[in-house]
């Protein structure tokens, strides 16, 4: 007789959480607003069903799970260099990281002094992560849509351009303070269209809910 162990299934997964930072000086930055926690929660929920783990994270104020191997990161180029690397080994990719779009075209090595005048900073675009990944066949990619806006239209856009298996949509309204912790409402959008709406969860249990619903596409 044969006994499955339950490393059978285990999976490398690799899960990017937390913002980027991108310098203007040795002191501002542009950054958007992430505590880190659904990305965390999610490597916590891989660990706990025995998958092995990377996590690969900007700069947050919470301790990452201990078992996950940790890649602490700042910048979207970093982030995107440790994600073509850590993804190559991997069955799947979850991005839960709030990537900054943006980063100044030029970053002074000095402190730029405030003088009288206001100050303009030229921004250019940063690289999407996602969208640069040179796919691989038979892995799993899950990605995330923060709108304000037309959250299911922009998701699912979202989840084509980036050739996602799974996308977590996210509204952001005076309803649903999507940032930090607390209860708050989420939609899984499956490639095929079918949906799963989720009211008033914890991130903690939408982690499950998403690691669930990832080892069925891995599966
Ligand atoms: N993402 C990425 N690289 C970026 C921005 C986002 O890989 N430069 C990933 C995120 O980790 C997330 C998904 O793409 O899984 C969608 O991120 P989101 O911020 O909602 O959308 P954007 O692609 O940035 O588009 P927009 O800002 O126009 O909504």
């Amino acid at each position: 007789m044969t006994v499955m162990s339950s490393s059978t299934k285990r999976k490398n997964i690799v899960i990017t959480a937390g913002p980027t930072y991108e310098p203007i000086d040795p002191v501002r930055i542009i950054t958007n607003r992430s505590t880190g926690i659904m990305g965390y929660e999610i490597a916590r929920a891989a660990l706990k069903k025995n998958h092995k783990v990377v996590l690969i994270s900007g700069p947050v104020s919470i301790s990452p799970p201990s078992g996950a191997r940790f890649i602490p990161v700042e910048r979207a180029r970093d982030m995107k260099n440790a994600v073509k690397k850590e993804y190559m080994k991997s069955d799947c990719l979850i991005m839960a990281a709030a990537v900054s779009d943006f980063k100044a075209k030029k970053i002074r090595k000095g402190k730029i002094k405030k003088g009288n005048k206001g100050l303009t900073v030229k921004l250019s675009k940063n690289y999407d992560i996602l969208k640069s990944l040179n796919q691989k066949p038979n892995t799993t990619v899950v990605g995330f849509a923060l709108e304000t806006d037309a959250l299911l239209k922009n998701a699912r856009k979202k989840m084509a351009d980036k050739k996602l298996d799974l996308i977590v949509a996210n509204k952001l309204d005076s309803k649903n303070n999507a940032f930090g912790k607390g209860r708050k409402n989420f939609v899984l959008l499956r490639k095929d269209g079918r949906r799963s709406f989720y009211k008033n969860i914890t991130k903690r249990k939408m982690a499950k809910a998403i690691l669930e619903e990832t080892e069925k596409i891995m599966a």
